[in-house]
């Protein structure tokens, strides 16, 4: 693999780095840098590069992965850009789309946004990628880099904020809905545990069932709702409190939001 600088080794970056570091990624082909490094000292311990200089870690690397917070992007990019020659930049940044990328950069590079969720922690990510100015050869070496994160998709860059809503977002909703799953086990006789435990079992079960057989969600409902049964009752008594008009109405509220920040 390429030398991989990752700037702005926080939460998300370290997940990549520990991603591409379990994947085979030799410690001393990855740099990290932040202002305060005490957090990555199992890194440096390992023989990784654990910088605070920025342009120090980017040297000799081929990709370079942005994970700073969007107000600091601006001024580390533009404190890195007389380095840059034809390094790939991959930013996570949310909220800085690849044509604001291209002007702070004030040169052709080529450019990737990615998107992953916080089940990158556990290499569950929904990593949505999009991406300007690249060959066929590095969106394979991109999408390599975040499929030891998860699942990966090449999206049109202008549905970024799309996605940062139905993937990022998306995460707290699912949860949201396990959460009430909770409530409503313990309301008919489980402790919070088992409750917590049978619901997300369920969850997952019922996403791996999408994940695995490709089935629209309803064709595997049809499996489960029996005439006059007991799970027909409870869909159409949810669906009446307003169950699917919800959740669609939340996501294009945060749609609109992320719309107009
Ligand atoms: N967490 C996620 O699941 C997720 C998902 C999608 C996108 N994102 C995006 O990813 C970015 C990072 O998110 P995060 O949750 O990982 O935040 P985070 O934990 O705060 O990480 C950001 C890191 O940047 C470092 N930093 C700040 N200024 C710096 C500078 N001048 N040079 C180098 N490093 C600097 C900070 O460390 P120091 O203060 O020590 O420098 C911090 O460790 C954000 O833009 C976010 O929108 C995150």
């Amino acid at each position: 693999m390429d030398k991989i600088a990752i700037i702005g080794a926080g939460k998300l970056g370290c997940a990549i780095a520990d991603g591409l570091l379990e994947s085979g990624l030799h410690p001393t082909d990855l740099s990290l840098s932040r202002r305060n490094t005490k957090a990555l000292k199992k890194y440096a311990d390992n023989g990784t590069l654990v910088t605070t200089i920025n342009s120090d870690a980017i040297e000799k690397t081929s990709i370079i992965i942005l994970c700073v917070k969007p107000q600091k992007t601006k001024e580390v990019l533009t404190q890195l850009t007389p380095q840059l020659t034809d390094q790939i930049i991959i930013s996570t940044v949310t909220g800085i789309e690849l044509s604001d990328l291209k002007v702070i950069l004030k040169k052709e590079l080529p450019l990737f946004r990615a998107m992953p969720n916080t089940a990158a922690a556990i290499k569950q990510s929904m990593t949505c990628i999009s991406t300007i100015d690249s060959n066929e050869n590095q969106q394979k070496q991109v999408e390599t880099i975040f499929k030891n994160l998860g699942e990966t998709v090449f999206i049109d860059d202008d549905l970024m904020a799309s996605a940062t809503v139905l993937a990022a977002s998306g995460i707290a909703f699912a949860l949201r809905y396990l959460r009430a799953s909770m409530q409503g086990g313990i309301e008919i006789g489980f402790s919070s545990e088992l409750s917590q435990k049978i619901a997300a079992q369920t969850l997952k079960g019922a996403a791996e069932l999408i994940l695995q057989h490709g089935n629209h969600p309803e064709s595997e409902i049809d499996k489960v709702t029996t005439p006059q049964g007991i799970t027909i009752t409870g869909l159409n008594k949810m669906e009446q409190e307003g169950f699917s008009s919800s959740i669609i109405q939340g996501i294009v509220a945060s749609k609109n939001k992320i719309d107009n920040l």
